[in-house]
């Protein structure tokens, strides 16, 4: 049947612009298409640097017992303000807090420009709930990025979308206030895309003011019932924001877009260690575990179960051995120190650091075929071509090493480089017997090397 023409020529310019319509991308809140070598070169530094430091600070720290106390004993503005009016840590000098991380074998570290209660450590024109209006009067911001990237540290943003002062923010099941009827009525009109232009505005000072910023940790979604998530924050406007300002940072997986492969750079298992390289779709991905010392991220006058300077170094060749950075938090006190307890456990962790450090920069989870021995941890460099053997538990004399055979060239103790000479299983007695694979029998000193966790460094053939 023929169609009348103008009837088909209608159809014939609907038709085109569907396909017009469909192929046309839709700009205007989508991050940039990037190349994986883009992704690949900003992410170069940061799996080198494998330890960093998180440092949570805000007027938490003066109650002193955990940065959600406004949330867990449900605490009105009107009340927690009194921190605000008193904030003054007089004792803050960011140079020691970068020597001290510096010291400790930490190539990054990531403060919180604000955390959930709202409270902004720098200068921001978007709000007056923020350091300079404290007794404190300065900036805190400025100064310890340039103290830190004066050690040579890189820098790292955190920033909460979270925000428990702002007039904005929809109360939502995280929010101190859910359990007051009154307060939720009172609030039930407060539109979130004005909390969003808060946040692009602030997220832009953060990434305009203070130089390349290379790291930027968003916390947290929460998708669901009367919580947030990408549509709240409109993920993937801020996302974009934060491409086009400073393409070279690193972006955490917080924002809800875990289904995008830009939506995130690296993941981030919190306060516990994966049981093996984090992976999605089967894929091994690039990840950070941020841990506390002793379960709260802020100033904990106390909590008592800090973690003993053996489970620390554990826990960073651990997570080095299994190809992972981790973000080990410091709460600083609202004097603006770091408290004993924490310098004491930076030291140890800095002394062995100072001795091994190469077992840890620029290293990952070792090949397959070198089996990880009883009692021990390996990490590999990939460049250097060394593994090392993190000996947890020291042995009498002797390590065996399956799957080796022919494979070491030379061995050391790390701390020392003093020889550990070795000899070849190959058809001993001891690998046929016990059904081993073959491999190399280490030759150890029957005291152990008076360090937390000795290493043998292995030069492969
Ligand atoms: C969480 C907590 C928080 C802490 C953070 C660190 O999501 O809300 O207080 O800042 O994790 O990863």
């Amino acid at each position: 049947m023929e169609l009348p023409s103008h009837l088909s020529t209608l159809l014939l310019v609907i038709a085109i612009a569907i396909a017009v319509y469909a192929s046309t991308p839709c700009v205007a809140a989508e991050p940039p298409k990037e190349s994986p070598k883009l992704r690949e070169d900003r992410m170069q530094w940061w799996l080198d640097a494998r330890f960093g430091m998180f440092i949570h600070w805000g007027t938490y720290a003066m109650a002193a017992r955990h940065e959600w106390v406004k949330n867990y004993e449900r605490i009105p503005d009107d009340v927690y303000r009194k921190y605000f009016e008193r904030f003054d840590p007089d004792l803050y000098d960011p140079k020691e807090w970068a020597r001290a991380a510096k010291r400790a074998g930490m190539r990054y570290f990531v403060i919180t420009t604000k955390h959930h209660e709202g409270f902004c450590l720098w200068d921001s024109k978007f709000t007056d709930y923020k350091a300079t209006k404290t007794p404190y009067g300065r900036d805190l911001i400025a100064p310890m990025v340039e103290a830190f990237r004066a050690e040579g540290l890189r820098v790292g943003f955190y920033y909460s979308l979270l925000d428990w002062h702002h007039p904005d923010y929809p109360v939502d099941r995280c929010h101190p206030m859910r359990d007051n009827k009154e307060f939720r009525e009172k609030a039930k009109n407060r539109d979130i895309r004005k909390y969003v232009d808060y946040m692009e505005n602030q997220l832009r000072e953060l990434l305009t003011g203070f130089g390349p910023i290379d790291c930027l940790f968003l916390d947290f979604s929460f998708p669901g019932p009367d919580g947030k998530g990408r549509s709240d924050w409109q993920s993937e406007r801020l996302l974009k924001l934060i491409r086009e300002l400073q393409p070279n940072c690193v972006v955490n997986d917080r924002l809800d877009l875990l289904d995008r492969p830009d939506g995130w750079d690296f993941r981030t298992p919190e306060q516990f260690m994966p049981r093996a390289w984090v992976s999605m779709d089967g894929q091994r991905v690039p990840w950070e575990t941020c841990q506390t010392f002793s379960g709260s991220w802020g100033y904990h006058r106390d909590e008592a179960t800090w973690k003993s300077p053996q489970q620390l170094v554990v826990m960073l060749i651990e997570t080095v051995s299994k190809g992972g950075n981790l973000l080990l938090n410091v709460g600083p006190t609202a004097r603006g120190t770091f408290d004993d307890r924490a310098l004491e456990r930076l030291c140890a962790i800095g002394d062995w650091m100072h001795l091994h450090s190469r077992a840890i920069y620029g290293c990952t989870q070792a090949p397959d075929e070198f089996r990880k021995p009883d009692n021990c941890l390996l990490t590999y460099n990939p460049k250097t071509r060394r593994l090392y053997v993190h000996v947890l538990v020291w042995p009498m004399g002797k390590l065996h090493l399956d799957g080796f055979a022919d494979r070491v060239a030379y061995a050391q103790l790390l701390n020392d480089a003093s020889e550990v000479k070795f000899s070849s299983q190959k058809g001993a007695w001891m690998a046929e017997q016990q059904g081993t694979q073959e491999g190399i029998t280490l030759d150890l000193p029957m005291v152990k090397p008076n360090v937390l966790v000795p290493v043998v460094e292995l030069f492969l053939k």
